[in-house]
């Protein structure tokens, strides 16, 4: 959090106790800043500027708070290309752009890795759905400065088991490993996780052999879980697993994670339906997947599936290790949680303030609920803010 931005809204408000920042992506072609504030006990989203710089459809945000540093990835969609943006984050709320890079088209997800032997960068790597591409990129963290390093790019034989999606290969996610390792890319498409190793002396991405999920599946985001103290220790940890949200098939799976000399291995302890045991309803797909803030549990959001009524979807919370967060269990599914609106594509869980920022894409709005620490899922709502435009993705600054 930042002590100025604090004073001055404690100064204009006179009783604010509480001030935080938020960033949301919109199809309409810009991203807001918003401000959540707490006065006499009830909290508002407010909006401080909006930035029209990340081209036409900004698809997911990345914040670095240390360097005051947004990373906005747009996905081109009425566009041949896409593009990747940084932007300085302001103390006033406004956004200050740094550079823009066109890229292959459909970029949807970004993660930063590093190699141990070049210190003085970082790498993107982004996920392009409609180009069937990833991409990585040199940044220099400080500055937000950045140069296009690799580009890879896929092709099938033929399409999948759900053609209407599985025409071509659609990287949709990327996630980094416990140890820094491993860059992993779901692929919607080829129902395949790509998996590369990063280069420790050059930090430039080197595929593996992919991880083969279920056939029509559709594959699009994942987390690792490893045990609460492992989170900041430096060796390989012993107890990993990957937890992989399939949108076609509304379905979560576990994998026991092994690290060999060979590599990483991959050994699935779980496959179930992000509805329990009720059938997914028609029309509805899952989206977003991450770990609670007690370590215990696995958190995804379903879109377009009404659980709470209309246009009301839901989170579905399983759990994945005892109360402690220290120690696997077998994973099952503990029921629903409401989303506050239509389409969560995408949320974003502060474990410091005990709340969850939900992108409602389709509600065009974004959601801020308490995290609930003793059902271990998302609970009440406490703010929400319309915006113009489908909301793709939302990020907390602190
Ligand atoms: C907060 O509550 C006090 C006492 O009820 C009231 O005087 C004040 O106007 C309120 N402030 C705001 C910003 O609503
Ligand atoms: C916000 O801060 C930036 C950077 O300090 C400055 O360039 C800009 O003029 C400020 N804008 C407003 C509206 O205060
Ligand atoms: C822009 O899109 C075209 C068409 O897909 C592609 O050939 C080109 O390489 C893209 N430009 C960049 C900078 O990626
Ligand atoms: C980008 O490339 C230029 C020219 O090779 C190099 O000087 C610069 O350090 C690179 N920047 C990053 C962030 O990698």
């Amino acid at each position: 959090m930042r002590p100025n931005f604090i004073c001055m809204v404690a100064s204009l408000l006179g009783n604010a106790v509480f001030a935080t920042r938020l960033y949301a992506a919109s199809y309409a072609g810009f991203v807001t800043s918003l401000s959540l504030t707490k006065t006499n006990g009830s909290y508002e989203l407010s909006t401080l500027s909006k930035a029209t710089d990340c081209g036409s459809s900004p698809s997911w945000l990345m914040v670095d708070s240390e360097n005051s540093i947004l990373y906005c990835l747009d996905e081109g969609i009425t566009t041949p290309n896409g593009s990747v943006t940084t932007f300085k984050t302001n103390q006033n709320g406004t956004l200050t752009a740094i550079q823009r890079l066109k890229t292959l088209s459909g970029p949807v997800m970004s993660a930063m890795y590093s190699a141990p032997q070049v210190s003085t960068r970082q790498f993107l790597a982004v996920a392009h759905y409609s180009a069937s591409a990833v991409t990585t990129y040199s940044v220099d963290p400080t500055q937000g400065i950045f140069n296009h390093s690799q580009t890879f790019v896929y092709e099938m034989t033929g399409p999948g088991p759900v053609p209407s999606r599985q025409d071509a290969p659609h990287p949709h996610g990327v996630i980094v490993d416990p140890t820094g390792r491993f860059v992993l890319v779901p692929d919607l498409g080829a129902d395949l996780v790509r998996i590369f190793e990063v280069n420790q002396l050059t930090g430039h991405l080197e595929q593996v052999e992919p991880l083969v999920v279920t056939q029509g599946s559709g594959p699009r985001h994942g987390v690792f879980w490893t045990p609460k103290a492992a989170k900041n220790a430096k060796s390989t940890p012993t107890d990993v697993y990957f937890y992989l949200i399939q949108e076609l098939s509304n379905s979560l799976s576990g994998f026991r994670v092994t690290y060999s000399e060979d590599g990483i291995s991959f050994a699935k302890v779980f496959e179930g339906s992000t509805y329990g045991n009720e059938a997914s309803p028609t029309g509805s797909k899952a989206a977003e997947i991450s770990i609670s803030p007690e370590n215990n549990h696995v958190v995804v959001s379903n879109r377009l599936d009404s659980t709470f009524g209309p246009n009301s979807d839901s989170f579905a919370v399983f759990s994945c290790a005892d109360s402690s967060g220290k120690f696997f269990k077998d994973v099952s599914f503990l029921g629903f949680h409401r989303a506050y609106g239509s389409s969560p594509r995408h949320f974003n869980i502060n474990g410091d303030l005990d709340m969850v920022a939900v992108a409602l894409e389709k509600s065009q709005k974004v959601a801020v609920t308490r995290w609930n620490k003793h059902t271990g899922g998302p609970g009440i709502l406490l703010a929400e803010k319309q915006i113009d435009g489908d909301i793709p993705a939302v990020v907390w600054d602190l």
